[in-house]
């Protein structure tokens, strides 16, 4: 075994939309040690999405022991590691009783489209527009109308409500105070970059906002309900320690939202500076600095990161469907058992042979927000074969990234250099040259791709020391990028854009 005086590690817990994982990083931002489990996706109705918040908790666990195994069993020791990050998909919703930790519901996922009515109605109301407060334009992906949707279908959480006792959080609130042993301790923060995504924080003072609760409070009394104080990015104060496990005791000092994560792993640390994350869905952060820049043309303000209470602005473009399309070829079409070899049956047809798949699952996220948007393909003729429809799934991605640069552009009024990239979709080297070729820039790939959790992790560090400041960032994850150019003709890659556009347009107003 090493001596843990001369090792340092940060421990990184990855809640992801359909896995988690934890990985142990070293000061260098290389991974040592790695578990990653899959837990249930719940899908009990049309457009419904759900997780059990047990199980994730227990995912997370499992995780950590198994990493560790790892780790020890390579020589290391678990004393070397100094602080555990947390990174998690936002938006989801969990309610639970706060006198005895018990989840009420499962977790609504940020990809549920129960809400599109109820957000219509949201949208109906007076003065309904608070995208200048909180960044963002009501719609069924924050976590306010999951939350909502609760209050009114739900006994056990209405019940709760009644009695005082309903608390409200996305992942980051739920495993913090899960992890920290629940009711007894009640460790009740979330994370700012997290609390940006439910419509309830005003984006510039970083705490509730007197107005959204208001506007929201038309039929339950937001004020009633219990929401998690909002804490920054890195802290050593607040989010207290594990209270079970091999690594009981061990502090947890930094938490970011997986995309916000996912820039801090690229080092977006300047304005101007963007990444794009292929996962389940597919998000673009572009920096902005330390004032929030409100869109006009269909994408997100949101907190990209706050490590010394001063806080980091981001541009975002979300898009709902990524991974998740090419998981849907797999296990709904039955086309391919492993996810590479749906990039491989697409490199199997020169083009897309005219098919466009509008991959709108949950409705189309930025720059469109059509929540009435379905799935559909467009183009389907007898040369129709499998290796479209899987080319078609990645391209729906590129062409939603294209039309999103295309929306910063018109905010920010500059044209990005390069774009950054990871997630697993980035593997394919065919999803990543079409991306270069759509968008007309340099898509830059790292080498080491858990970028996700290595931004936990850097916060986290932040936070106890491991890194002072972000200069001594400068080597980590740098070696052994590869650079897509754009090769396409100009006119063929907005001829096949135009078509996109026509196809979205032809994808709204279906009846369901
Ligand atoms: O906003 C949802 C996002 O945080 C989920 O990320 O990586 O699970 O697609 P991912």
């Amino acid at each position: 075994t090493v001596d843990p005086s001369t090792e340092t590690f940060v421990g990184s817990i990855d809640q992801g939309t359909t896995s988690t994982r934890f990985l142990i990083f070293d000061t260098k931002g290389e991974p040592v040690a790695i578990h990653q489990e899959e837990f249930k996706q719940i899908y009990p109705n049309p457009g419904w999405h759900e997780h059990d918040p047990e199980e994730i908790v227990q995912s997370v666990e499992n995780c950590i022991e198994g990493a560790l195994k790892q780790f020890e069993k390579d020589g290391h020791s678990r004393e070397s590691i100094k602080t555990i990050g947390i990174t998690n998909q936002r938006e989801t919703t969990v309610c639970w009783d706060n006198k005895t930790g018990e989840s009420l519901y499962n977790g609504i996922v940020w990809t549920d489209t129960r809400t599109a009515a109820l957000a219509r109605e949201l949208k109906a109301r007076p003065n309904s527009d608070k995208t200048e407060v909180c960044g963002l334009p009501i719609s069924t992906y924050p976590s306010v109308t999951k939350l909502l949707w609760m209050l009114r279908n739900v006994e056990k959480v209405k019940k709760a409500y009644d009695a005082g006792t309903l608390a409200f959080g996305t992942i980051d609130a739920w495993l913090i105070y899960k992890l920290n042993g629940g009711p007894a301790k009640n460790i009740f923060i979330t994370e700012c970059t997290n609390a940006s995504r439910t419509m309830f924080m005003d984006i510039r003072s970083m705490e509730y906002s007197d107005e959204m609760l208001d506007f929201f409070s038309y039929e339950f009394d937001m004020r009633k309900v219990h929401l998690p104080k909002i804490v920054r990015s890195a802290d050593t104060e607040h989010f207290g320690k594990l209270e079970t496990g091999s690594l009981k005791g061990w502090p947890i000092t930094g938490c970011l939202g997986d995309q916000s994560a996912a820039l801090v792993g690229q080092k977006g640390f300047d304005p101007g500076a963007a990444k794009n994350t292929y996962g389940t869905g597919c998000f673009l952060l572009y920096n902005v600095g330390d004032k929030p820049v409100i869109s006009k043309h269909g994408l997100l303000a949101t907190i990209a990161y706050n490590f010394d209470g001063k806080p980091i602005y981001a541009l975002e473009g979300s898009i709902a469907v990524a991974g998740s399309g090419v998981k849907f070829l797999m296990h709904n079409l039955g086309f391919e058992q492993q996810s590479h070899k749906i990039t491989e049956l697409a490199e199997t047809v020169k083009d897309n042979g005219g098919l466009v798949f509008v991959t709108a699952f949950s409705g189309l996220f930025a720059p469109y927000w059509i929540d009435d948007a379905h799935g559909t393909m467009f183009g389907i003729t007898h040369h129709t074969e499998r290796g479209h429809i899987a080319r078609a799934t990645l391209e729906a991605v590129c062409f939603q990234t294209k039309a999103i640069l295309d929306a910063m552009e018109k905010d920010s009024g500059h044209k990005l250099a390069e774009l950054k990239v990871d997630g697993g979709m980035s593997n394919s080297a065919l999803c990543m040259q079409t991306q270069a070729d759509l968008v007309g820039i340099p898509i830059i790939r790292p080498k080491m791709r858990e970028t996700t959790a290595l931004g936990a992790a850097i916060a986290a560090g932040f936070a106890s020391g491991v890194w002072k400041d972000f200069g001594e960032l400068k080597e980590v994850n740098t070696a052994g990028q590869t650079s897509f150019e754009p090769k396409m003709e100009e006119k063929e890659s907005k001829r096949m854009f135009k078509r996109w556009e026509k196809a979205v347009s032809m994808s709204k107003g279906w009846i369901a």
